[in-house]
């Protein structure tokens, strides 16, 4: 298993770690005796306190990764030694802004590379996608947002190649769990957000993809920085095939009084299930069953329901998000 306490009082920078993946980063540094220091264009700190008690005391930086010298001010103020980048724009986003995704995307990766060579960080992970694989493979659908996650692993190629910076590249298929409340794919998750708060939702498509437990994500992005790297690495992180009824059904059996249907077009992603290389890279364990990650999440926002937060506009955000 991957020794986590290696990182006990080291600052690791989190990029984009308002987000749903950064949110459970930063939990699991913090539960780890890690220092998170988030870097994000937000101080919106409502994914953590979905999921975390302390989300307040957390040390947060506000700054956008396009901006080098900022982000060398805040590695440098906070002595940053491993760095877990996950700031990007997604699938739609790109698609709306094709210039400037592409500035924060790859300009704002190769920022990430270049703070790693210039203050020889050895611990770097960051976040590809499931997006990537479509770009050499031809039966999926490529995206611009793809192409900016290629580019990034073939740039970090080069950075081994030429200056030994070393980096760890995580592929993640469909993430599901507490926090996935923007972009299509999200709606698995909303469907189990309506589900603990009562009301019924509709999920816009249909068939058979892979998900991967936010959890499970972090643990992976956290455990690739645990030791310094040798080498350039991308790895595909698939999760769990399943089918969006038998999605549907494990909910049900949670909630049972959840009235969740489903309608539309397959999703035009894979139903892999190949963690093998990554978890063995890592020596960790798979990832949830299904079944336990869909009891998980509903188990998360009850425990968020108690602590006060508000489950109905929680909902109602993230339907308006997601649209
Ligand atoms: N969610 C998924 O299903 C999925 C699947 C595969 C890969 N990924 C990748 O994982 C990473 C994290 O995904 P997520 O779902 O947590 O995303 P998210 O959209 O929830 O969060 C992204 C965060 O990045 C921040 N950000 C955006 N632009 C920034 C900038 N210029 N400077 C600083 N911060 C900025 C945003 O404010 C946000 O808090 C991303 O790189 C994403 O491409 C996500």
């Amino acid at each position: 298993m991957s020794d986590l306490s290696n990182l006990e009082g080291r600052a690791v920078l989190v990029t984009g770690a308002a987000g749903c993946i950064g949110a459970w980063t930063v939990k699991l540094l913090t539960e780890i005796g890690a220092v998170p220091v988030v870097f994000d264009l937000t101080d919106n700190r409502q994914r953590l306190e979905l999921i975390m008690n302390g989300a307040e005391s957390v040390t947060w930086e506000l700054g956008d990764i396009t901006d080098f010298e900022r982000l060398q001010a805040v590695a440098e103020k906070h002595n940053i030694e491993a760095i877990i980048h996950l700031a990007a724009l997604q699938v739609p986003f790109c698609k709306t802004d094709p210039v400037g995704s592409t500035k924060i995307n790859v300009i704002g990766s190769t920022h990430i590379l270049e703070l790693a060579r210039l203050r020889g960080i050895t611990r770097l992970s960051y976040a590809s996608s499931i997006a990537a694989q479509a770009m050499d493979n031809n039966e999926w659908l490529a995206t611009l947002y793809g192409a900016h996650k290629v580019c990034t692993e073939q740039m970090s190629a080069v950075y081994w190649q030429d200056w030994k910076v070393p980096s760890v590249g995580i592929r993640p298929a469909i993430i599901y769990g507490p926090g996935r409340d923007q972009g299509m794919s999200s709606a698995p998750t909303v469907a189990m957000l309506a589900a603990a708060v009562g009301d019924s939702y509709q999920i816009p498509f249909s068939g058979n993809i892979s998900y991967v437990h936010v959890e499970d994500a972090a643990l992976r992005f956290v455990a690739a920085v645990s030791k310094s790297s040798v080498g350039s690495y991308v790895f595909d992180l698939d999760g769990t095939p399943a089918d969006i009824g038998q999605v549907i059904s494990l909910i049900e059996s949670e909630q049972t009084n959840a009235t969740i249907s489903y309608t539309g077009d397959p999703m035009p992603f894979p139903a892999e299930s190949d963690n093998g290389l990554l978890n063995q890279f890592l020596d960790i364990p798979g990832c949830r069953p299904m079944a336990q990650g869909v009891a998980d999440t509903i188990a998360v926002f009850g425990q968020a329901k108690e602590r006060g937060v508000d489950l109905k506009q929680l909902l109602d955000v993230t339907i308006r998000r997601s649209a």
